[in-house]
């Protein structure tokens, strides 16, 4: 439309879309039917992710926590556009995130990843400058001249030795193979940093300084940051908002802090009961195991190991729900600010 001298534009009113949102994601794999026998190939669904909703605003820190199994890698994989979930819609900014990653490079320039097993995730054969400058090239970032300044300033951004352009991942410690990893990440000048375990596996001096790195990272660049972990204290220390996974669902979610003072699922509520603390008892294990996913038990799926179970959990499947400012739960009676069950039910 062409506009005569006269008219202005109008600023758009529409409201800008988050980053991701999940709306009732579903992702089924086909798996051999348990105890079949060696000739037969039949095959049952495994729902890795069922009903899944999730919204991550530009900005956000995000912990996405929950027992092995859960689902958290599964859900990583349908955010990054790996995989397509096999029901509901997973966008990235208003947009499907699998035609996003299809189209030119914008999305994996605009969301970087920092892998659970850093080492293996970097080409053992190339120096540490030749794998942060991989993904300069790649996405065009600098001219070839100014290539080694940035290099140079990324090692010191992520705060490893000046000499360790010239190093092999083989001659540098797991904190600092953690270090490369996310100065490849941070090569691209992306906006989302998404990361699986990033931290597990190191000792906890070298673990908070990571922590304090891409606590600064995230503030400093205002990063959008999705970081999946078991570790509630890793979660409150980097996370503003908390997402806790059961079985292929998001049962609570909310500001980490408010969920972690006064939990509202039984299921987050015995998480942080087990959460090892300093100069105390070791703490009372989850009570069972997490049930297969082939083998859900009726109603709300944490019915058979929920210690606040009543009749009709085993009837009803209870799905998430606002519970106050910012917060939302899928059970059928919450707990209230003093642990105690909500006497109504939802
Ligand atoms: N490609 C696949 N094929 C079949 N089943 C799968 C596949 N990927 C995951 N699963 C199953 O989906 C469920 C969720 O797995 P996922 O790896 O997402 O869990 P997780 O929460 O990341 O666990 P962990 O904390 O151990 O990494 C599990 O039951 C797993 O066995
Ligand atoms: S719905 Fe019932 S079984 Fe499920 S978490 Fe809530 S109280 Fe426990
Ligand atoms: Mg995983």
């Amino acid at each position: 439309m062409i506009m005569s001298q006269t008219q202005t534009k109008r600023p758009s009113t529409a409201p800008t879309p988050p980053v991701f949102e999940l709306i009732e994601v579903e992702q089924e794999f086909s798996v051999p039917q348990p105890g079949r026998s060696l000739f037969n190939r039949d095959t049952v669904g495994l729902k890795a992710l069922d009903g899944v909703r999730l919204s991550i605003a530009q900005g956000a820190s995000l912990a996405l926590v929950g027992e092995s199994g859960s689902g958290k890698s599964t859900l990583l994989r349908v955010l990054l556009g790996l995989d397509a979930p096999s029901g509901g819609r997973a966008l990235y900014r208003g947009k499907p995130i699998r035609e996003a990653r299809a189209r030119g490079t914008g999305f994996a320039r605009d969301v970087a990843m920092v892998y659970q097993d850093a080492r293996g995730s970097l080409d053992p054969r190339m120096t540490v400058g030749q794998l942060i400058a991989e993904p300069l090239r790649h996405f065009n970032i600098v001219r070839k001249g100014e290539e080694a300044a940035r290099v140079a300033q990324l090692i010191d951004r992520v705060g490893l030795p000046t000499d360790a352009a010239s190093r092999y991942p083989s001659g540098l410690s797991g904190g600092q193979v953690r270090r490369v990893a996310i100065a490849r990440a941070l090569a691209s000048e992306p906006s989302v940093l998404v990361a699986d375990e990033a931290v597990s596996g190191l000792d906890v001096s070298t673990q908070a300084q990571l922590l304090t790195l891409l606590r600064s990272l995230q503030r400093d660049m205002g990063l959008t940051l999705v970081f999946i972990t078991h570790d509630l204290g890793v979660a409150s220390y980097l996370c503003e908002e908390i997402a806790i996974m059961y079985l292929g669902r998001i049962v609570e979610t909310g500001p980490t802090d408010a969920v972690l003072d006064t939990p509202a699922h039984p299921y987050s509520a015995a998480l942080r009961a087990a959460a090892p603390r300093f100069f105390e008892p070791i703490p009372e294990p989850l009570p069972g195991e997490i049930p297969s996913p082939l083998d859900l038990p009726n109603g709300c799926r944490f019915s058979s190991r929920c210690p606040a179970a009543q009749e009709d959990c085993r009837l009803r499947d209870p799905q998430l729900g606002q519970q106050g400012a910012g917060r939302a739960v899928a059970c059928l009676h919450p707990l209230t600010s003093t642990g105690a069950q909500a006497s109504e039910t939802r």
